[in-house]
């Protein structure tokens, strides 16, 4: 059993506090009766909760796609930094969205939100090997043996071993970076670890999808298609 409150909040029609009005016009009904009070328990399963006669479903499964740009931390509260929650529409963080892994505050570029728990985890962990595309510009030119050194498993400065990556040099102090994995200020740290401090990132892509069509600071909600392809 649950609440109507918390079943319509999750649904992301209004927040907790809205609806007590919302209620009160008679907007909502169950089972076809007009409910004002917000405590009503109710089956989600066997009982029909409709919106101004629509049914409402439960919450959705969400994923955005954020053109992050950089002064924006990667989380959902902070003390003192701007996060990227604040570039999301209230509607979609009512629905619970959360930033799948992070990009540092300097960073920009893609980054996905979701409200699916277990997709987060696919995207994040390592064992599912999603590849995550990076441009950067930094100092230095990239050689062919720091090709071969991403390609083999960088050793960072602390001792931490990556994954093989892919270095892609584009021309003098410009890289493309390619990682399977998402350690704490990766790209900096192996790029800083061949002597090429990092001076601007940006993530490109992310499995099959890129920032195309999205401009900086801006989001797109994810096709079903797209979400079936991450899994
Ligand atoms: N690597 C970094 O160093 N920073 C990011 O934000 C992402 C990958």
């Amino acid at each position: 059993m649950i609440r109507l409150d918390k079943l319509l909040s999750d649904a992301g029609l209004a927040s907790r506090r809205e609806l007590k009005t919302l209620l009160k016009t008679g907007a909502v009904t169950v089972n076809g009766k007009a409910v004002t009070d917000g405590a009503l328990k109710l089956d989600p399963a066997a009982d029909r909760v409709c919106f101004r006669g629509s049914p409402v479903e439960g919450p959705r499964r969400l994923v955005l796609l954020l053109h992050k740009p950089a002064g924006y931390v990667t989380s959902t509260e902070d003390p003192r930094d701007r996060t990227v929650m604040e570039l999301i529409p209230e509607h979609y963080r009512r629905q619970g969205v959360v930033p799948v892994g992070r990009l540092d505050k300097e960073t920009e570029g893609l980054l996905l939100l979701t409200n699916d728990g277990a997709l987060a985890h696919r995207l994040i962990s390592p064992r599912y090997e999603v590849e995550k595309r990076y441009y950067a510009r930094h100092e230095g030119t990239a050689e062919a043996a720091d090709v071969a050194a991403f390609a083999e498993g960088l050793r960072l400065r602390d001792g931490t071993l990556c994954r093989p990556a892919i270095l892609k040099p584009l021309g003098p102090g410009e890289s493309e970076i390619t990682l399977t994995e998402g350690k704490y200020h990766q790209v900096r740290r192996m790029m800083a670890s061949r002597g090429m401090p990092v001076l601007y990132l940006r993530r490109e892509r992310e499995g099959s999808l890129g920032l195309e069509g999205v401009e900086r600071g801006a989001l797109r909600e994810l096709t079903k298609e797209e979400m079936e392809a991450l899994g």
